[in-house]
């Protein structure tokens, strides 16, 4: 590559934090392996045809199952990625994470980063030691996208397997496919021949738009989930409460319905000052204020079309800002 060329590649932060991208297994056909235990270097060795394509950096932040991603480390993955963005020899940046959580690191980042360049989460199903692994083509594709133009000011994505989503409503939705991200409202867009062709953009703000942001933010307001099950009773509400959460996420049936059982435990809890929003367990679908619940009399609140797991976020970081419920609708409305 002449020097002119290599001056002109895209440079792009690679922060890696572990997951299965990094797993190594005993064998190329063992179904287990550790996560997390190949570095951020080695990675981006496996891969050199990335050469051609930015000029990439390595950073290792975590070296962790994604299993033990929490709101602390959460926030230490949004801090750093604000650094390097803020950086002016940053044009982009790649997170590479293990996939069980990546959708509610990439959605925390997205509400917080106030950036308005690519950010691409990645990660994979298979260790890097499998047949056919599949960790080598998701970082190619991910620095195709986060070295693109074209992915710039489109909040946080993740790209795995040739798709590109938006953190916004990304879920893992199996558990060994390596199509195992979809969204209720599809890809973003696709990558083909290692760049980004985008078709559509989420409306909801983000990033540049959000009014969350990193500046006064300390420890994330504790939020925790309870799923519904036929029979479920009261007790790990109280225990959450308890426990000292200031909001519960009442992953409910389909429409967003309570169980009668339940609706003293949630009013008493509601009274000692504790948030409960309503959200659907089946994960898609927006729910309705003051259907199949009565939430302006109950002072409830209602997560609209997101996921628990996002709707326990967006609560922790409103919480941080206010405990006004109105307000607090107010961004599940809005985001
Ligand atoms: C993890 O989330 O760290 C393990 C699973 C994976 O990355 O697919």
């Amino acid at each position: 590559m002449s020097a002119a060329a290599a001056r002109a590649r895209p440079r792009i932060a690679l922060l890696a934090t572990g997951g299965t991208i990094a797993g190594a297994a005993a064998s190329s056909t063992a179904g287990g392996y550790q996560a997390g235990v190949v570095g951020a270097g080695a990675l981006l060795a496996a891969v050199p045809e990335l050469a051609a394509v930015a000029d990439v950096r390595p950073e290792q932040l975590f070296a962790i199952d994604s299993k033990n991603m929490t709101d602390a480390r959460m926030l230490q993955l949004a801090r750093r990625a604000a650094e390097l963005l803020a950086q002016d020899d940053v044009d982009g940046l790649v997170v590479t994470h293990g996939t069980d959580t990546m959708e509610e690191s990439a959605y925390l980042l997205h509400l917080l980063l106030k950036s308005g360049k690519p950010v691409v989460f990645t990660g994979a199903m298979r260790p890097g030691t499998a047949i056919s692994a599949d960790g080598p083509a998701n970082l190619y594709q991910a620095v195709g996208v986060a070295a693109s133009p074209a992915a710039a000011g489109q909040g946080v994505l993740v790209v795995m397997n040739g798709s590109i989503w938006s953190a916004r409503d990304v879920a893992k939705q199996d558990a060994a496919a390596l199509q195992t991200f979809g969204s209720v409202y599809g890809p973003l867009g696709w990558v083909v021949e290692g760049r980004p062709r985008f078709y559509r953009a989420v409306s909801r703000p983000h990033t540049l738009q959000s009014v969350f942001s990193l500046e006064g933010l300390g420890e994330l307001p504790p939020v925790g989930i309870v799923s519904t099950y036929a029979g479920i009773g009261p007790a790990a509400y109280e225990a959450l409460a308890a426990a000292g959460a200031r909001g519960i996420v009442h992953a409910a049936f389909g429409g967003g319905t309570v169980p009668d059982e339940l609706l003293p435990t949630l009013r008493r809890l509601r009274a000692q000052g504790v948030h409960i929003v309503r959200a659907s367990r089946t994960g898609a679908g927006p729910l309705l204020r003051d259907a199949n619940a009565d939430d302006t009399a109950e002072g409830w609140l209602v997560a609209d079309d997101q996921s628990p797991l996002k709707a326990r976020l967006l609560l922790a970081l409103g919480l941080a800002r206010t405990a006004d419920a109105a307000a607090l609708q107010a961004m599940f409305d809005g985001y």
